[in-house]
């Protein structure tokens, strides 16, 4: 069996594209990923750290308790403040969603055992997003330090090469 490298994406529903792009833009600074205008109009896709999220459109949220994604961050102290600037609230039990571990502080937490910092907020839809930061960072299956990512931006799957621009042209597109 081939081995599996990573998680691509994640999807989650949104009830209005316009409000989500620009929510995950200012408040995670994801990307939005120009796939010109057929495929952009299928899906909302925006690019963030190293992975990708995707939308599903509904016209009701279906609230599923404590179904959640998390990510990774660089800076935890920077990132609760980021968010007390956005008006984000930040919470160690999702809102109750989860009791009992990671102390006493109600905005945030910590793990016994790689001593994760995390915390839980929501986007407008009401999608919960675990925030994350590992002191000790990643390593390798040797005990390797690794360093993620050292792009200061999203990285990016490559597109094939004048796809968005020949697709706002209305042209078909020859695939690689
Ligand atoms: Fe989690």
């Amino acid at each position: 069996m081939s081995r599996v490298r990573m998680i691509h994406h994640i999807n989650i529903q949104i009830t209005d594209r316009e409000r989500t792009k620009e929510w995950y833009e200012k408040v995670l600074g994801a990307e939005f990923l120009d796939r010109g205008p057929a495929l952009n109009k299928r899906q909302l896709q925006l690019r963030i750290g190293t992975g990708e999220i995707h939308t599903s459109d509904v016209s009701e949220f279906i609230v599923v308790p404590s179904v959640h994604f998390a990510i990774e961050v660089e800076d935890w102290e920077g990132t609760l403040e980021h968010m007390d600037a956005m008006g984000v609230d930040c919470s160690r039990s999702a809102g109750g969603a989860f009791t009992g571990t990671g102390g006493d502080d109600p905005k945030q937490g910590k793990r016994e055992d790689t001593n994760e910092h995390y915390t839980y907020i929501n986007d407008p839809d009401g999608n919960i997003i675990e925030l994350v930061y590992h002191p000790l960072g990643l390593e390798d299956s040797q005990g390797k330090n690794l360093d993620l990512t050292s792009d200061l931006q999203n990285v990016r799957w490559t597109q094939i090469p004048g796809f968005v621009e020949t697709a706002y042209k209305g042209e078909p597109v020859q695939s690689a």
